[in-house]
């Protein structure tokens, strides 16, 4: 029987996860779920852990659901550990986000300054994190959904030595459906491959008589008489240029609108900055609103609602991933996990975002090979940055954590990346101890 602990339980997509174990209901032997927050989440937490056990009690199911702000005795003898967490909570991702945009700057939560600094947050708990783990469940499986999920799968792994991480994120997910709505095929018929790192990837696809069907999705999607569609909900619906796409030969997802078309984004990005309304403050509402509904003591199913968050349909990966793991399923998956050569232009031992079954022992993707010129480059700058992020966030050393802002695209200039880096050093003082 399974113990299933997550950690940041007290977050609105905790129901999403419930959701998702109760459609596995045949597929995991779970016994009990603990969700684990902390002091400052410990409202949320009761607020949505009752609806969780709504829910369980719901589908007349006999897990029992814990909550607890003690990690240590959430993670005795688990099985299986997803991390949903943010420090610093909603009004550190304000900070992330507002401070780079009033210098005229991109400010996102998982690319850019604010991505960067989400990193220096949350890598040396996650690194603690796997300090508990060693000691009370250590077969445990990490399932990282903690943004940025690439640079924090990659510290759990190369850094906290946790081999058993798996990396998660909903994006892949949009984009199989997108493009079997696209083809207007069952997207089971659909053969994808995906490469790249978290947020920062590109997708191949073929039909099930072998035809390579991505010149016409790129057409269907981003050609002339397309129209453009960011299916998140947290990215501005700015379309690609088509030309460049076509040259490509791949599918972007839709994070590189922050790359490829960074002068457009930053301009919506601004105008929301100028009107208090930047994703985290749109998304503190919508998570108001959610919270009063699941304060109903007869709301037991996830609302609706649930979709206005960009990480919609998140249980698809996180749970999936676990009853792929549990029953050797091998489900074709997207995972951040080692390289080991899978991209041939990526060191062996980073961490990338690539597609494969998912077995017993984990996630075991397709080879993918080297990228055309025009995304080697800078995909090697990008990995690059992650990779001197996390040296910032584990060794706390400014000149270090100044590197990584300097190399970083989306920051302009050596000037502007330590005028950021200062004010936002500042801002999260008390979140960063290692500084
Ligand atoms: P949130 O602000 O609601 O935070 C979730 C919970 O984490 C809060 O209840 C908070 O109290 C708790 N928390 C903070 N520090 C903690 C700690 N040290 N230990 C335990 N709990 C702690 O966040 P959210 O908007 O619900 O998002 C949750 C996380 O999931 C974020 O990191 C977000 O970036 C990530 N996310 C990832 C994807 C993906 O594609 N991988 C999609 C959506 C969200
Ligand atoms: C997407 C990304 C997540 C990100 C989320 C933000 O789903 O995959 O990594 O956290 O959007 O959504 P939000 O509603 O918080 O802006
Ligand atoms: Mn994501
Ligand atoms: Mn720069």
């Amino acid at each position: 029987a399974l113990k299933i602990v997550t950690i940041g339980g007290g977050s609105s997509y905790t129901p999403e996860l419930i959701e998702g174990y109760i459609k596995r209901k045949d597929e995991l032997p779970i016994k009990e779920i603990w969700l684990v927050d902390i002091e400052e989440g410990k409202e949320k937490l009761a607020i949505v852990g009752e609806m969780a056990k709504r829910m369980v009690k719901a589908a007349g199911l006999p897990w029992t659901v814990h909550l607890t702000l003690n990690r240590r005795e959430a993670l005795k003898d688990a099985d299986y550990v997803s991390t949903q967490f943010r420090v610093g909570l909603l009004n550190a991702r304000i900070k992330d986000e507002r401070i780079p945009l009033s210098h005229g700057v991109l400010g996102q939560e998982t690319n850019g300054a604010g991505g960067m600094f989400k990193a220096f947050r949350t890598i040396p708990v996650i690194l603690d994190i796997i300090k508990d783990m060693e000691e009370l469940c250590p077969d445990a499986w990490l399932v990282n959904f903690t943004n940025p999920a690439g640079m924090v799968t990659e510290a759990a792994i190369k850094h906290g030595g946790w081999k058993k991480t798996a990396g998660l994120c909903n994006v892949p997910i949009g984009h199989r459906k997108q493009a079997a709505e696209k083809l207007n095929l069952p997207e089971d018929e659909l053969f994808f491959k995906f490469a790249g790192i978290n947020h920062f990837h590109w997708h191949r696809v073929w039909d099930k008589t072998g035809k390579e069907r991505t010149a016409e999705l790129i057409d269907l999607i981003y050609g002339p008489q397309s129209e453009t569609e960011s299916h998140l909900k947290n990215i501005h619906n700015v379309p690609f240029h088509y030309e460049q796409i076509k040259d490509l030969g791949m599918l972007p997802c839709g994070y590189h609108r922050y790359y490829y078309i960074e002068d457009e984004m930053l301009e919506h990005s601004i105008e929301e900055f100028k009107k208090g309304e930047t994703r985290a403050q749109v998304v503190k509402a919508t998570e108001a609103r959610l919270f009063e509904l699941y304060k109903d003591p007869n709301l037991d199913y996830k609302p609706k609602e649930l979709e206005e968050r960009g990480g919609t349909h998140y249980s698809d990966a996180a749970c999936e991933l676990i009853a792929s793991i549990q029953n050797d399923k091998r489900t074709d998956m997207v995972v951040s996990t080692a390289n080991n050569g899978t991209i041939t232009d990526l060191p062996y031992d980073c961490i990338v975002e690539v597609s494969g079954p998912v077995t017993s022992h984990g996630p075991e993707p397709y080879n993918w090979g080297a990228f055309p010129p025009a995304a080697r480059g800078i995909i090697q700058m990008m990995k690059g940055m992650e990779e001197t992020v996390i040296r910032a966030a584990i060794d706390g050393d400014y000149g270090t954590a100044l590197h990584a802002f300097t190399v970083n695209p989306l920051v302009p200039g050596g000037v502007m990346a330590k005028t950021l880096l200062d004010e936002l050093l500042v801002a999260h003082k008390e979140h960063l101890p290692q500084f």
